[in-house]
């Protein structure tokens, strides 16, 4: 049989890089079956929450395993509990850490690359090479692949081949250390791509470690992969090989038996957001929430590389434009974590003035429904002037005054630590959008991922993304980006750039996006003026749609959704030397078909099925799977040997040294 290994750390356990794992799972275990194992970190509370402990299925693992306790490791076995069931192997980093020297000894020896002891992300990423050893106990010389995701998984692949521990290596990125590191900074980084020294930037970032095992794990492994063609260009300038193929991200996309069941979804989503923001502004609600709209930007909080910079500046001449022009209020919730101090007091406040709102109205609809009654049972018309007494009079008055406040509805729903210092709220002053009155564009910061279980909006990511109108994701740095297709799947239109990979595949595949309620903004051949021009007039006009134009270009959105699921890109495989027939094949798939308002979706539909039954036909692999494709190449293209690429390196690294350019 065939493994494959998958895995994680903790530090990609939010964000895109867990979508993708967490996705995949089911279409790949599907396919795999009980040869399919991912491997991680091992914690305890996700374990005892996430995953049913069992016996390993394959009598080899157990003993694998067994091998690795007998030597003081720590592993657990188990099914982890999302769609799929994949099987995990999960090791526990601290019962290692006694011989974390030699592994890093191990490190220096093979690749001459030294992790600082303080840098514990790097140190934790050694420990868990031991996973990989798992390969060397399964006796009987089974085919194995291994798929290892970003440099922390480095140390895994590098000293496996060293240790030539016989597998397959498939190694990808989700992005270049580099390359986000360098964006962040602002540097005019896609027209100088091939013009920074990157030792001397890695060195000056002090990542010149992880920047080394990056690179090492790309240069050792068979077959390297990344997301997105963009970030396949920036890859070949900052770690300087090509990647063999592209594996664009895909979701596990649900179908609902009834066609508009996701437009039902957004209504009754919305209804719970509303009922947020009447708490939020509460004594301030004195625009229409019926001609309200929901816009959001959601991800790891990197404030420039997400594009909020852009957004903000493009929020308050929207702000501009509204107000001079319309009657429609947009809210605005910005959902990216950052340190914080729990929640803060006034927007608990204003949820708990609705709440109080909410029973005193039906306190009062009790009284009055029960007089009715008596009042129709005597064969009466009750006196209405009369109905409700002075008691309800004087709860209602002062439910009424509870209302009041003297400060506008707050921008952070919860204490921020760095508050004077952090880049939304700093911006956020700088151009003035308070939440008063006046403003036709509210802003609700929440510096923390979504929750059911959240005491102030109690609702998932998914909900909420359900229950909105525009998701808005003007990134500058965005190797893939999942949240714009969240979106789509679930019908909702959003904002994405031509330097993300899902837009420039959207662009792709889809001759008019922005009819598909797509929206492009170029950050590529403009100027972050004219991107901001773009973007505002992208937002002002989707404020000008009518509810029956929104609820269409929903239903068009949504019919994208096929484009974007695992069953179809957990197959297609783009770009290599040895199938370039199959490229060729699938290009033409993706180009013959192009959608476009006028075509329709159902023929586009009919020619890709047409065609992906003749390339099962053509070509004799499998097919399910971006690891068939890897596995010929395995067996067609080996890499170079491990030592030569040690011998390489070093010179090359003496090299730097010596002209002082880098550090370790
Ligand atoms: N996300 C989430 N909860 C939230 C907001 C976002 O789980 O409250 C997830 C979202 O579903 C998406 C991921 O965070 O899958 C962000 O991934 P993306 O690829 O857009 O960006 P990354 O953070 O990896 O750079
Ligand atoms: C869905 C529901 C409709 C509702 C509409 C609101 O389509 O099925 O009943 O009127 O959403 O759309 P809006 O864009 O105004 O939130
Ligand atoms: C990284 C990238 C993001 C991508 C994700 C999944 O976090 O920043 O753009 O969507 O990986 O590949």
């Amino acid at each position: 049989g065939e493994l494959s290994f998958p895995f994680t750390l903790p530090e990609l356990a939010v964000g895109g890089i867990y979508t993708v794992i967490q996705t995949k799972a089911k279409i790949t275990a599907d396919e795999w079956g009980e040869n399919y194992y991912m491997m991680g970190p091992y914690f305890e509370h996700n374990f005892k929450t996430q995953v049913e402990g069992c016996e390993p299925p394959n009598p080899a693992i157990r003993k694998a395993m067994d091998s690795l306790i007998h030597n003081g490791c720590q592993v657990h076995f188990g099914r982890w509990l999302i769609e799929g069931s994949p099987y995990v192997i999960l090791f526990d980093i601290g019962s290692a850490a006694w011989n974390l020297d030699r592994w890093k000894g191990d490190l220096w020896q093979t690749c001459n690359i030294g992790l600082p002891y303080h840098d514990r992300e790097a140190n934790d990423s050694a420990s868990l090479n031991v996973l990989f050893q798992l390969t060397d106990h399964l006796g009987d010389k089974p085919n194995v692949i291994s798929h290892f995701h970003e440099w922390q998984a480095g140390p895994g692949l590098i000293l496996s081949r060293s240790r030539k521990i016989p597998m397959a290596t498939v190694f990808t990125t989700h992005a270049t250390l580099l390359g986000r590191y360098l964006c962040a900074g602002n540097a005019d980084f896609y027209n100088n791509l091939d013009k920074f020294s990157i030792d001397k930037e890695a060195g000056e970032r002090q990542i010149y470690h992880r920047y080394c095992l990056e690179r090492a794990a790309v240069h050792c492994a068979h077959v390297f992969t990344t997301v997105s063609q963009i970030t396949a260009v920036e890859a070949n300038h900052m770690l300087h090989r090509k990647p063999d193929v592209v594996t664009p991200n895909g979701l596990n996309v649900k179908k609902f038996s009834a066609m508009h069941e996701f437009q039902n979804l957004h209504s009754t989503k919305k209804t719970r957001i509303q009922e947020f923001v009447r708490g939020h502004f509460y004594g301030h609600l004195d625009f229409n929430l019926d001609k309200t709209l929901f816009f959001f930007i959601a991800g790891r909080y990197e404030f420039s590389n997400k594009g909020a910079d852009i957004f903000l500046e493009s929020l308050s001449r929207l702000n501009y434009l509204l107000r001079v022009r319309n009657d429609v209020t947009v809210v605005v919730f910005f959902i990216m974590p950052a340190k914080t101090n729990n929640f803060n007091v006034e927007s608990l406040k204003g949820q708990a003035v609705r709440k109080q709102l909410w029973d005193t109205a039906q306190t009062v609809k009790e009284k009055f429904g029960k007089k009715l009654y008596d009042a129709l049972l005597k064969g009466q018309i009750p006196d209405m002037n009369s109905i409700l007494d002075r008691d309800d009079f004087t709860i209602m008055k002062r439910a009424i005054y509870a209302t009041q406040r003297h400060s506008l509805p707050p921008v952070t729903t919860h204490n921020m630590l760095d508050d004077s210092t952090d880049p939304i709220l700093s911006n956020v002053r700088r151009i003035g959008l308070f939440n008063s009155r006046n403003d036709r564009v509210k802003i609700i910061f929440h510096p923390e991922f979504l929750s059911s279980t959240s005491p102030l909006l109690p609702m998932d990511y998914e909900d909420f993304v359900r229950g909105c109108h525009l998701g808005v994701f003007p990134s500058y740095y965005e190797p893939w980006g999942y949240t714009p297709g969240e979106c789509t799947v679930m019908g909702i239109p959003s904002v994405t750039t031509n330097l993300s990979g899902f837009g420039c595949f959207m662009e792709e595949h889809i001759s008019d996006p922005a009819a598909y309620g797509i929206y492009i903004v170029d950050r590529r051949f403009r100027s972050p003026e004219e991107s901001c021009n773009q973007l505002t007039q992208f937002m002002f006009s989707f404020c000008q749609q009518s509810r029956r134009q929104r609820i269409i270009q929903r239903n068009r959105t949504e019919r994208l959704s096929d484009l974007l699921d695992w069953r179809y890109l957990g197959r297609v495989c783009f770009c290599s030397t040895r199938n370039k027939q199959l490229f060729d094949e699938r290009e033409n798939i993706a180009h013959s078909g192009r959608p476009s308002a006028s075509t329709g979706w159902g023929e586009w539909k009919e020619e890709r099925e047409k065609n992906s039954r003749q390339q099962k036909t053509t070509t004799s692999s499998r097919n399910i799977g971006q690891v068939n494709w890897i596995l010929e190449v395995y067996s067609s293209r080996p890499r170079i040997p491990v030592e030569k690429y040690r011998e390489r390196e070093t010179e090359r690294r003496k090299h730097n040294y010596r002209r002082g350019k880098t550090q370790s």
